[in-house]
């Protein structure tokens, strides 16, 4: 059997404090009901002091570790995926590294935006397979809250904060079971859609999130619905054999979109929308947690995870857990 790539544990972490539509409609000029209909968000974790987008990688690192059976110092490669990292440089991966304590072991970050654990994923399934390392973490991380321009009620009542994890370990058992097919895709042509106005080598600033709300809205929905395709096809699979889809959660009606495009009835659809908002790179990894750990996703299922972010970039991933 060829080296391929199993999830081993899933963990994830969201700050402390919870801020709902109602407390947001008091800052800027919005309702519960406007961001319920359009987003199906009620409401979203915010970062407090203390709170960066490495702290809540750590927690989410340590217990994906836990529920592998591995110890820390098992990784040998930490692959995150944020858009918010606690620096400019070091990369993120580097302080979640020092913060698990482990000595030695690959470490960098991968910038795609909400689809960045997808690609953090693929990068890290390759490595493994050539034999880079035995076990990896693979994170996405974020805090979104810090980069959204809170006088803007097109953008800040969409995103939150929060962190997911999973350990992935090269396997060689015939079982079925590890990543069967991942997709990746960049147009680069869509990036004044979705972008942040600010950086270190334009603005010397970190800037503010700003997006095209209907534009992106509309390329989800297509691009979404063709990369599951993809993967689907990749592994000569239908959409009728998919136990469950854990879907980027940027919003209630790009995923029912999505899935009524592909014939996939709701109720094979995992949905943290609702309580978590969109926390780009880590919602999929944080949704995935969710539906484990709560016993819906069970070992042998298939799953597809996907997502679509800034870049545009979007890509999918087939599971057999
Ligand atoms: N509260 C009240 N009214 C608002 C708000 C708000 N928070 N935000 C915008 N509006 C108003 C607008 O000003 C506009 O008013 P007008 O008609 O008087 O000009 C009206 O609501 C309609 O605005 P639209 O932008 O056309 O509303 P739409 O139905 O497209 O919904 C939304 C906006 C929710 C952003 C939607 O376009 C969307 O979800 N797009 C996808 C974007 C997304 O999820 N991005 C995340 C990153 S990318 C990804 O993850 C896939």
């Amino acid at each position: 059997m060829r080296r391929h790539s199993v999830i081993a544990g899933t963990g994830s972490a969201l700050p402390v404090r919870c801020v709902t539509n109602a407390e947001l409609a008091q800052r800027v000029d919005t309702s519960d009901e406007w961001i319920v209909e359009r987003t199906g968000i009620r409401q979203r974790h915010i970062a407090g002091q203390g709170e960066t987008t490495a702290t809540l990688a750590a927690d989410a690192a340590r217990a994906a570790i836990k529920a592998s059976g591995l110890a820390p110092t098992d990784i040998g490669l930490i692959v995150l995926a944020t858009a918010t990292p606690d620096n400019t440089f070091p990369a993120t991966a580097t302080k979640v590294q020092a913060l698990l304590g482990i000595p030695d072991c690959i470490a960098f970050d991968v910038a795609a935006v909400c689809s960045g654990f997808l690609y953090a994923l693929g990068v890290a399934d390759s490595m493994l397979r050539v034999g880079a390392a035995r076990h990896a973490l693979v994170i996405g991380a974020e805090t979104m809250s810090r980069i959204l321009d809170w006088e803007d009620r097109s953008t800040c009542v969409l995103f939150g904060d929060g962190a997911g994890a999973v350990v992935l370990s090269a396997s060689e058992a015939g079982d079925g079971r590890g990543i069967l097919a991942t997709q990746l895709h960049a147009d680069g042509r869509h990036g004044p859609m979705l972008y942040v106005d600010g950086g270190p080598s334009t603005t010397q600033t970190v800037g503010h999130l700003r997006m095209q709300g209907r534009e992106v809205f509309r390329h989800a929905v297509t691009n979404l619905s063709a990369v599951m395709g993809e993967v689907l096809a990749e592994a000569g699979l239908e959409p009728g054999d998919i136990d469950w889809v854990v879907p980027h959660q940027a919003n209630a009606r790009i995923i029912d979109a999505t899935a009524r495009k592909l014939g996939l009835p709701a109720e094979r659809i995992v949905l943290t929308v609702d309580r978590h908002a969109n926390t780009s790179a880590a919602s999929v990894p944080l949704a995935l947690d969710e539906a484990v750990r709560d016993g819906r996703i069970q070992r042998g299922q298939l799953v597809v995870l996907e997502a679509m972010g800034g870049g545009f970039t979007w890509g999918a991933s087939l599971v057999r857990m």
